[in-house]
């Protein structure tokens, strides 16, 4: 079978290191990304470089119509799309619960939680057995910040990283018989454009790294790992499900 990835914010960290790790495994790539895209082009050629297959679709992930152009484009170029990553994500503005912004979470929600269930809603209709499609996989990128409310400061990136899990497990459940899995995948603490600012404060990163039993922070590629693991047939019976890939979790 054909395989074609879309990957939403594919021109970074998780996305990217999927993206190049999916495409030496025989994926057919589809990254979408909102601003980089010199970053992107750059993901392509080194994919296209070793012989893969990829395109780069600007969009705005909190935009219906943009989900919608990028799900179609990626169709008349690559074919049905059988694979979904959700990686596109912001941690939005840090702060406590008496600091929120409406403004601010409304746009945290749009991206982190309501763009991600449109792209999965637009990846059924096309992988559903129930709509004709041949069945698919699907991996929602969480946080273990849903796991206990996330970092002090982090409450509302928490809560929509839960949101994210608890759609994942509902959504596995409707689509289970027609073909598609569909997983959360939860980093803990990985060095990637979204942590790299705080992380270069040596004396934040020791508490991250103290607060890891593994004693240290994640890569990009380990989380690009257990992704294309549940992409992968090896985890044909697993749907519903949320894996950790975190050095054995947090302590706060
Ligand atoms: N790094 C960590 O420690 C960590 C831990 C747990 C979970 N995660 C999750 O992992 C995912 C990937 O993050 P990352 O760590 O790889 O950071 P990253 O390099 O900043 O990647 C996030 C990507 O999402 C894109 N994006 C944001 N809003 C978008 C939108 N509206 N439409 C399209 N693309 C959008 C960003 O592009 P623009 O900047 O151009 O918008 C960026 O390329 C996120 O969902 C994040 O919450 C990360």
């Amino acid at each position: 079978m054909n395989k074609t990835l879309l990957i939403t914010g594919g021109a970074s960290g998780i996305g990217a290191a999927t993206a190049r790790l999916a495409a030496t495994r025989g994926y057919r790539i589809a990254i979408n990304y909102r601003s980089r895209d010199a970053q992107a082009k750059k993901v392509v050629a080194d994919i296209e470089a070793k012989g893969g297959k990829a395109i780069a679709l600007p969009g705005d992930m909190a935009k219906e119509a943009d989900v919608l152009a990028m799900f179609d484009q990626t169709e008349r170029a690559l074919g049905p799309v059988t694979h979904l990553v959700n990686s596109a994500g912001t941690n939005g503005r840090r702060g406590r619960v008496d600091e929120y912004d409406a403004e601010v979470l409304q746009k945290l929600f749009a991206v982190n939680v309501i763009g991600l269930m449109l792209c999965c809603r637009e990846a059924a209709k096309r992988m559903s057995t129930k709509h004709g499609g041949k069945g698919g996989a699907i991996v929602n990128v969480s946080s273990m910040a849903a796991t206990l409310g996330g970092r002090l400061g982090s409450s509302a990136y928490a809560a929509s990283k839960g949101a994210v899990d608890a759609f994942t497990k509902g959504f596995a459940r409707e689509c289970a018989a027609e073909g598609i899995r569909v997983n959360s995948l939860r980093p803990g603490m990985v060095l990637t454009e979204m942590t790299e600012g705080r992380l270069k404060d040596a004396t934040f990163r020791t508490s991250i790294e103290k607060s890891i039993p593994m004693g240290r922070i994640g890569k990009s590629d380990e989380i690009a790992e257990a992704v294309l693991w549940l992409l992968s047939d090896e985890s044909s019976f697993i749907t519903g499900a949320m894996l950790d890939a975190a050095g054995g979790g947090y302590i706060i």
